[in-house]
């Protein structure tokens, strides 16, 4: 093996940045080539892939986004797309590949094997932490905390306005970031896709922490369970509360990584270009009970990663 191939695909994450750093670095220090592939798959099949160096990565380690830019490519799944990419990574003499990504990342690098020889390994990293295989996914805690942050603020007007601040989170399909956020933030109540929930009996809770005497809550809703201006239209039609709705939106993918995030980026670089080195291909890097393991890539698609749910319990304990 004498050249590496790192890529950033699908959604954008924070510490991405610190991950290529580590993976270019620890190629170089093993005297390897690595080339960027920019804009993921959709560059790859474009042949928009250049030679990186030291300094290419110098002053990125705190720096949100990723500086080789991401894509989604519906032509990349296609036979003629990994046909094309496979060509693409031969014509560069790309003998092994980093994907650092979600899990239609991972399921890329899958169906990329079948039609290259060469070496790969995925890094996790999606804001969702949805990815099977690895507690915790680059750029997750970074976003949990850019939302509590803006969590902490709504609940200034929230107290001072004596009013219902319903906050949407993403997350697309699961409830990770919700739940955590919901539970950092001392939300009155969490929504995730994963527990099925009852508006009514949001209302009677909301209710009866008013009687309690509440004057102000936050309402923490995962994109994926129910939209915020939903539960708004209910709870306004069913209650004098003064309700406002909130959607978090992209601003939960920017920023500047915490060291959380820096430092296990950092480590799943180094780790996956030196499981390359040992010979090993068709895995993913994780982290398991504080511990860096591997999986095979494979079974991002086969398993499916479970919330916590008596997180959820202790957040609705926390709201009496
Ligand atoms: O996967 C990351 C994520 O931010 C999800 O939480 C969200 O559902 C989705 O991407 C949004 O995708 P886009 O940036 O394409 O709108």
């Amino acid at each position: 093996m004498k050249r590496i191939g790192v890529l950033t695909s699908g959604g954008d994450a924070p510490g991405m940045n610190a991950a290529i750093r580590a993976v270019v670095r620890t190629a170089l220090y093993h005297g390897l080539e690595v080339y960027g592939i920019r804009r993921g798959y959709a560059g790859l099949l474009a042949g928009e892939i250049e030679p990186m160096s030291s300094p290419s990565v110098g002053g990125i380690i705190n720096r949100g986004g990723t500086i080789l830019r991401t894509a989604r490519s519906e032509e990349f799944r296609t036979e003629t797309g990994l046909h094309q990419a496979a060509q693409r990574l031969t014509q560069h003499g790309i003998d092994a590949l980093v994907v650092i990504g979600g899990d239609g990342s991972m399921r890329g690098a899958v169906a990329l094997r079948q039609y290259a020889d060469l070496r790969v390994m995925g890094i996790p990293a999606t804001i969702d932490n949805d990815i099977p295989g690895t507690d915790y996914s680059i750029g997750f805690d970074t976003a949990v905390n850019t939302a509590l942050d803006a969590i902490d603020k709504i609940r200034d007007t929230a107290y001072s306005h004596e009013r219902v601040f319903i906050v949407e989170v993403m997350g697309r399909h699961n409830g990770f970031i919700a739940l955590e956020v919901g539970l950092a933030g001392g939300a009155e109540a969490i929504l995730i896709p994963e527990v099925p929930y009852d508006l009514s009996d949001l209302l009677r809770r909301l209710d009866e922490s008013y009687r309690r005497g509440k004057h102000s809550s936050i309402i923490v809703v995962a994109e994926g369970a129910v939209r915020a201006t939903d539960v708004q239209k209910f709870l306004e039609t069913h209650t004098p509360y003064h309700i406002r709705a909130l959607v978090l939106g992209h601003m939960q993918r920017g920023g500047s990584p915490t060291a959380f995030d820096r430092v296990l980026a950092t480590q799943l670089g180094v780790l996956a270009v030196e499981r390359l080195l040992q010979g090993k291909t068709d895995e993913m890097v994780g982290i398991e009970g504080g511990k860096l393991i591997t999986v095979p890539i494979e079974y991002v698609q086969m398993a499916t990663k479970t919330v916590d749910a008596r997180k959820l319990d202790i957040a609705t304990m926390m709201a009496i």
